[in-house]
């Protein structure tokens, strides 16, 4: 077989795979978020990892990310594909909408955001395109072949979190151009390119966040309400899009290639 997937599963998204097996990995950053589970999935080997832990006890600001993308690429992963909820910032993004974003901004703070900070040579990652244009394909084909209203495209602000965004910072974020905003993908998706792992996103509108043109403001009931009453649907489009993955090493996977690098990838 290949090397397994990674898939990290956000709020709402505890379980995914029937038949588990979790192995237990520490990493130089810690233990990750939970043991993940080795398992199949489309047909293809998976490893899933709950990203705020299986009984969610990580806050946004608080999750192992480093240890977690490590813990993913120590067995053996080498693409990467995640689920998250996320506010629309415009008014043609209703709740239900499966968005597969293709670009982020970030506005976290204090954060361990990289794996590149040690003394010794310094590596700069590119990241104009975040994500893996092979994994987005084959995410959005599945996401529009699903049951949900699916977006190709869409630009992530990500906000530090705990607490969702007043209006004005709401306002700010769909100005500078998110179309949808959430508070877990950076430092993830970053810290994805710096292991050189392709990262693909299935993100589900679960609230019009601070209540764009007026409408009701979220609060975290109605996000994981939301998102409850879809994970089945958003799961069945998380496998179509795994099984679609490509096989071949992608120019994601290339990143690093030739750089000196300051530690020793797993
Ligand atoms: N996750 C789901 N909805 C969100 C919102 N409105 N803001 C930040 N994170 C979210």
């Amino acid at each position: 077989m290949s090397a397994p997937i990674g898939i990290i599963g956000g709020s709402g998204m505890y379980e995914l795979l029937t038949e588990t097996e979790p192995v237990v990995v520490d990493t130089p950053y810690g233990p990750p978020s939970q043991a993940p589970a080795r398992g199949v999935l489309g047909g293809r080997e998976v490893v899933f990892l709950p990203r705020h832990g299986a009984d969610h006890r990580f806050a946004p600001h608080r999750i192992p990310y480093r240890a977690n993308l490590w813990a993913l690429r120590a067995l053996g992963v080498r693409q990467v594909v995640t689920s998250c909820a996320v506010g629309g910032l415009v008014p043609e993004l209703a709740a239900g909408t499966v968005v597969v974003p293709d670009q982020v901004i970030d506005r976290t703070w204090d954060r361990a955001h990289t794996y590149y900070d040690a003394e010794g040579p310094v590596v700069h990652v590119p990241f104009a395109e975040p994500y893996c244009p092979r994994g987005r394909a084959a995410a959005v084909a599945a996401a529009q072949a699903g049951p949900l209203p699916a977006v190709d495209g869409g630009t992530m602000v990500v906000i530090q979190g705990p607490r969702f965004s007043s209006r004005a910072e709401s306002r700010r974020n769909a100005r500078d151009g998110g179309t949808v905003v959430n508070m877990t993908a950076m430092p993830e998706t970053a810290l994805a390119r710096e292991l050189a792992l392709c990262c693909t996103t299935l993100a589900l509108v679960t609230d019009a966040d601070a209540g764009v043109e007026g409408g009701e403001h979220v609060t975290q009931e109605a996000v994981l309400e939301l998102f409850a009453a879809n994970v089945s649907k958003l799961s069945g489009i998380l496998e179509a899009t795994v099984a679609a993955l490509p096989e071949d090493e992608c120019s994601c996977q290339q990143v690093l290639d030739g750089q000196k690098l300051p530690l020793t990838l797993p």
